[in-house]
């Protein structure tokens, strides 16, 4: 449910990747507003800039022009320990390709982002201990992502990014690598997040099922926000 404070405010975002030289144009001037409490999805053919919005978003990268508020703060405004703070406080973000740290267990990849926020060790632990276990993943948690499938890395990615419980939720293609079972657990999660928490989400997604179950769709077509549907 939406609480109608906006949350993140984009105008005329865009973003030119330089290749071979000359720029690219990759985003090509996306305006949006979401408000706190939002659940929407985001779909559009593979290229068409998903994940270097939502990396944008996410406080993640720059645009090359146009403007982005977080929270009412106009981000460009913001220092580098500025922005990691506000990573670190008030967004979860999953990886589409889950970015885990190979050496740490799953369990010491969910309980980071709380030790970087002074948390005791003992607690950030317990606390990464039973997320995973509410994604069915008690038994894997001293295992590196190395020796987890991708489903498994997939909900490891997933508890790093929720354990914090942030403001906002950032999902690039979280239910990509899992069955529909799983998938549909995933969504359910967040769905109740949402609900319960009233943490706004936003999830990229390939799958019309998963969209559905979203109160917005956005549809994006060659760096162009093409539909906004409620
Ligand atoms: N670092 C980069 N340098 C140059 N071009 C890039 C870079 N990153 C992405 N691109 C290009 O930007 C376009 C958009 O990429 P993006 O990853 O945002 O797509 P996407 O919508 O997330 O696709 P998918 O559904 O396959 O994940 C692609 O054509 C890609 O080749
Ligand atoms: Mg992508």
């Amino acid at each position: 449910m939406s609480t109608g404070a906006p949350l993140i405010e984009v105008d005329a975002l865009h973003k030119d990747y330089t290749v071979g030289g000359k720029p690219l144009p990759i985003l090509k001037g996306v305006s949006f507003d979401i408000t706190s409490g939002e659940l929407v999805s985001v779909m559009g053919s593979s290229g068409s800039g998903k994940s270097t919005l939502m990396n944008i978003l996410g406080l993640l990268d720059h645009p090359t022009r146009g403007r982005y508020k977080f929270g009412g703060r106009d981000v460009a405004a913001l220092s580098e320990p500025e922005l990691a703070r506000v990573r670190n406080q008030q967004i979860g973000f999953v990886f589409q390709q889950f970015n885990l740290l190979p050496r740490l267990s799953a369990r010491d990849n969910v309980a980071l982002p709380l030790l970087y926020r002074g948390s005791a060790r003992r607690d950030a632990l317990s606390r990464a201990d039973a997320i995973l276990a509410d994604l069915d993943m008690a038994e894997r948690r001293h295992h590196q992502p190395s020796e987890l499938s991708g489903g498994q890395q997939q909900r490891v990615a997933i508890a790093r990014a929720i354990v914090g419980a942030p403001n906002v939720l950032l999902a690039d293609e979280p239910t990509g690598a899992l069955d529909s079972r799983v998938g549909q657990e995933i969504i359910d999660l967040f769905v109740r997040l949402n609900r319960d928490a009233g943490t706004t989400v936003l999830v990229i997604t390939h799958d019309a099922g998963v969209a559905q179950q979203c109160e917005r769709r956005l549809l994006m077509r060659d760096g162009l926000l093409l539909a906004d549907d409620r």
